[in-house]
């Protein structure tokens, strides 16, 4: 007889096996089902990862309803990708600017695996100078004066400003023009007064000589005020002989109709200064003076007669071969005045040294070159505003090492080399016929992006605030005036005499002649034990990292079925590594396409006056020679 069973004292049917197993089945069924489809909403989508962002750009938290955003949940909800934006491609790289940006990974917001997520692009205050390109003078001169304003624009463009030329075609769109010409004016004045009249017609910003040059940090307070672009009052600087004004367009034009209205004055003043009543009470003076401009040279006639006669004389002599040594001085001063601010010297990241040799090679010899002591018509010489600088001829050279990780010191200068994943296992496996299972079994994940956040973040912590990070050192307010990142697969950019601000020496020979004075490898000072050099590839080594190289840049290209495929499984192995990439790319394009835009505007203003001549070189791929 069959067994009773009973529940709560009352007999429960017995159940015919079959039945029973279906009954399981489907609630096994179910539950799978329930747990994949809370699974996104029950992981903690913040706290965990706000502990490594900066504060000020802490991640949004999303409500827990909310299924998870990323691309990669299948589970998400269609959705449009936001607009694209206007000049955000150029060749393969694809970026969207939004505030959100240290967001992990980009494309849970662009929904675009291929569009990373940049911080917005900060508006360039305008920096105005004068030039008129109209007066008749001799080729050789005008072509010297281009390159001192060539020099002028990527100096000021280097820290953040949008150097912008005036002619006489600004002085002329402003009404006040047919006042100026009734007036019986000295000549030099007459140029001063439309130089201001050109400025007014702008509105507010900065005007100044070309003549004038930033040398300073980029966090100098100076600059700092002069980049935020809010001025109230106009201001002058004391001992620069109106060679820099800032002021708002209120104030401009208060300051250009007085001169204007000042009948005693335009008889006797050779300048705009002199046109203006300075005598006047505290709170009605037309112009603030501000003593302190550290940060700001100015090469003037008076300046460079005093402080360099030899060039002054040159300029006497001949005044287009004069100017272009005052060029190469200048370049000289920035160039140095770049290197006083890095004394501990060059990072070049060379992460899993091993065979790395080659890919950081073109960052190594950028490294050395900014090393070395610039060209100079006067080596021991200083900047104007800096007179008690030590000439790099006398100081010891820059060290330029080749350590794993990426440091954080202000006093440091970085330049890193970021591999796709596929470059970086090829190089690191040191063969080219890696595969999926290979990636799957052997390799680890996300390994450059591990090794370059080691010091700043140890081992254990996942892929995602170690890119956090690394976007950070890239693209914030502080990293990007601290370092530089490039990729192997492609050439180092052109442009980067922009990115620094003055002209980067390019073929300087290594070989120690007095006349530019290189430092021999005796008298480099040994990096610090925080910076140690990696191991450097035997001569076959090398050629072998070459042809690696090249395979790797042969596959990005590719397009086969196999290649896609096995492209998809490394990217999907090493997110973070990828995005890291990517966003590098991205960021590197970003500002050159900014920069183009800049200069497409411009060219046709001035009589295209200041831009670059076709001659400038390329940097080639210099590991190949
Ligand atoms: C991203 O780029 C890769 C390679 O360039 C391409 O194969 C893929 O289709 C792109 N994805 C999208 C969504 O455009
Ligand atoms: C510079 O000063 C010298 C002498 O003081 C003068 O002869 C020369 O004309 C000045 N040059 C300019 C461009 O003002
Ligand atoms: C580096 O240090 C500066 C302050 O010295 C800080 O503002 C910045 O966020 C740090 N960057 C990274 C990537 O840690
Ligand atoms: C440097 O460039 C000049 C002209 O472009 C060339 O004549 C010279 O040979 C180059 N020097 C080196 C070391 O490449
Ligand atoms: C920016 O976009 C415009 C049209 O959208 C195009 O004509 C221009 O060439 C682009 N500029 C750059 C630098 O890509």
């Amino acid at each position: 007889m069959p067994v009773q069973r009973s529940l709560f004292g009352k007999p429960v049917p017995a159940m015919v096996p079959r039945r029973m197993a279906v009954l399981l089945a489907t609630i096994a069924v179910f539950a799978v089902i329930t747990l994949v489809f809370t699974l996104p909403n029950s992981i903690p989508s913040g706290p965990s990862l706000g502990r490594f962002t900066d504060h000020k750009y802490t991640l949004p938290k999303l409500p827990k309803h909310i299924p998870s955003p990323s691309i990669l949940n299948p589970f998400r909800q269609a959705a449009h990708p936001p607009p694209v934006q206007k000049n955000s491609t150029s060749g393969e790289s694809k970026w969207f600017s939004n505030w959100n940006w240290l967001s992990p990974f980009s494309s849970s917001v662009t929904l675009d695996e291929n569009r990373s997520l940049l911080p917005m692009l900060i508006p360039r205050t305008p920096i105005y100078t004068y030039y008129d390109h109209t007066v008749e003078k001799d080729a050789g001169l005008k072509e010297a004066q281009n390159e001192l304003l060539l020099t002028w624009r990527r100096a000021w463009w280097a820290q953040g400003f949008k150097p912008i030329i005036l002619s006489p075609a600004e002085a002329m769109n402003n009404p006040l023009y047919v006042e100026l010409q009734t007036k019986n004016l000295n000549p030099q004045l007459k140029v001063d007064m439309s130089r201001w009249l050109a400025w007014e017609n702008m509105g507010s910003g900065i005007l100044c000589n070309y003549l004038v040059l930033p040398m300073g940090g980029q966090e100098d307070p100076l600059l700092t005020f002069m980049r935020n672009g809010k001025y109230i009052k106009l201001t002058r600087y004391a001992g620069l002989e109106g060679g820099i004004f800032v002021g708002s367009s209120a104030a401009i034009t208060a300051a250009v109709k007085e001169a204007l209205g000042n009948k005693e004055r335009l008889k006797t003043a050779t300048d705009f200064i002199g046109t203006i009543n300075e005598e006047a009470d505290e709170d009605s003076k037309t112009f603030d003076v501000d003593p302190n401009h550290e940060s700001i040279a100015f090469y003037s006639n008076k300046t460079v007669t005093e402080k360099y006669p030899k060039i002054a004389q040159e300029i006497i002599a001949s005044p287009a071969k004069g100017l272009l040594t005052l060029n190469k001085l200048i370049n000289s001063h920035s160039h140095s005045t770049w290197q006083k601010r890095f004394p501990k010297g060059i990072s070049v990241l060379k992460p899993c040294p091993e065979h790395m040799s080659s890919a950081v090679a073109p960052a190594k010899k950028l490294g050395d070159f900014l090393a070395m002591c610039p060209e100079s018509p006067m080596p021991a010489s200083c900047p104007p505003n800096l007179p008690k600088c030590t000439p790099c001829v006398s100081s010891t050279p820059m060290v330029v090492a080749t350590p794993e990780n990426y440091k954080n010191t202000s006093t440091l200068f970085t330049i890193g080399t970021v591999p796709h994943p596929f470059t970086m296992a090829v190089l690191t496996a040191f063969r080219d016929n890696i595969d999926v299972r290979w990636i799957r079994r052997e390799s680890e994940r996300d390994p450059w992006l591990a090794k370059i956040t080691q010091v700043l973040l140890g081992t254990g912590v996942s892929g995602a605030p170690r890119v956090i990070k690394f976007k950070e050192a890239v693209a914030s307010e502080h990293g990007r005036y601290h370092s530089l990142w490039v990729t192997p697969e492609k050439e180092l950019p052109h442009d980067l005499d922009w990115a620094f601000g003055f002209s980067i020496p390019r073929n300087a020979t290594d070989t120690g002649k007095s006349e530019t004075p290189v430092p021999g490898p005796e008298r480099r000072p040994k990096p610090e034990a925080d910076l140690k050099d990696g191991p450097v590839a035997s001569p076959e080594d090398m050629k072998k990292e070459q042809e690696l190289l090249t395979r790797a840049v042969e596959f990005g290209r590719a397009r086969s079925e196999q290649e896609e495929k096995l492209r998809g499984a490394i990217e999907a192995w090493n997110l973070a590594d990828t995005e890291a990439w990517r966003f590098a790319r991205a960021f590197l394009a970003r500002s050159r396409v900014e920069r183009l835009k800049w200069e497409e505007e411009e060219k046709s203003y001035a009589g295209g006056a200041g831009s670059e001549r076709a001659t400038s070189e390329g940097w080639g791929r210099w590991g190949d020679k």
